[in-house]
């Protein structure tokens, strides 16, 4: 694996690459990297010649400042882990190479209702900050496939407008990947390092919970199993931000059950002060 710091010498090899009609794939991430990531680099290396990862804890989508100076920093086994995996490169630059105008937005990106449903109440802004990175990665990567994790759902929407918004849409393929789980179910995420022991055995709830609704929406209602699930997580001791059912083409929110359409569950939920996201396509 061959590790670059600065934009400049990414892409004398990339252009090199190019030159042999090798679009990369590439895995972007903001690092303490689990199973989960290391799951599309291993997708990413079936699909490409060459996978490139990046690792950046991106400043301007934390909209709790908290977050962003507790997010774990882990780079030396992302590194090992990364090598095991056989990635081809690692993209590990600074703010400056990333942002060298400064942290301030050039424009925003129109999101539509992306932007104010669910991650976008909760988290105002955020999104505005995962397009502003993931449009100068893409900008310097410049991938044929772009792998993300269906953990983030919302995320892959709106990474998805990004690129429409951009022109990118026949330029760029969004391969999405399925959430790897720990074998108790809690979704794999570089938060879980944040929780305690006793946090850690109570936050499988949210697992449970999405899997219980999977089982039974045919017989239930939807405001019934929402109850169902906000109890069963204020009992493990959440604080819920929120709980929904909604179309999982477009992120419509959902008062009635409709099986013409997919549907998927999605919960985020602090465990004191660490925030967990899982969802789940109901049918
Ligand atoms: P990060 O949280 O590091 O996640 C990087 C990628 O790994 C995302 O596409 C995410 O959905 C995926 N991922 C995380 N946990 C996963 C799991 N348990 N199973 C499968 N995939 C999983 O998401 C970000 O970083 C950032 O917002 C980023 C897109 C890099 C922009 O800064």
């Amino acid at each position: 694996m061959i590790l670059f710091k600065k934009v400049t010498n990414l892409h004398k090899w990339l252009d090199a690459q190019q030159q042999k009609d090798h679009l990369p794939g590439f895995v972007p991430t903001m690092g303490a990297l689990h199973a989960g990531h290391i799951s599309l680099i291993e997708m990413s290396k079936k699909e490409n010649t060459v996978t490139v990862c990046s690792i950046f804890v991106n400043p301007t989508q934390f909209n709790d400042p908290k977050d962003f100076e507790k997010y774990p920093h882990t780079i030396e086994k992302d590194i090992y882990l990364l090598e095991h995996a056989d990635c081809d490169i690692l993209f590990h630059p600074s703010a400056h190479e990333i942002y060298p105008a400064g942290l301030i937005p050039k424009r925003h990106y129109d999101l539509g209702s992306l932007e104010t449903v669910l991650e976008g109440e909760f988290r105002p802004g955020h999104f505005q900050g995962v397009c502003m990175v993931v449009d100068r990665l893409l900008e310097i990567v410049k991938p044929g496939r772009l792998y993300l994790g269906q953990k983030d759902y919302q995320q892959c929407m709106v990474i998805a407008k990004l690129i429409e918004l951009i022109g990118k849409k026949d330029l760029i393929k969004i391969v999405i990947c399925p959430t790897l789980r720990e074998p108790d179910g809690l979704a794999m995420s570089s938060r879980n390092l944040r929780l305690r022991k006793d946090e850690r055995l109570a936050v499988v709830a949210i697992y449970k919970s999405l899997c219980l609704v999977k089982e039974t929406w045919q017989i239930k209602s939807i405001a019934q199993l929402k109850q169902q699930t906000r109890s069963m997580l204020e009992e493990a001791g959440f604080k819920i931000d929120y709980i929904e059912i909604a179309n999982a083409a477009n992120l419509t929110l959902l008062n009635e059950w409709d099986e013409n359409q997919k549907m998927v569950m999605l919960v985020a939920a602090f465990m004191n002060e660490v925030r967990l996201i899982d969802n789940m396509l109901l049918n």
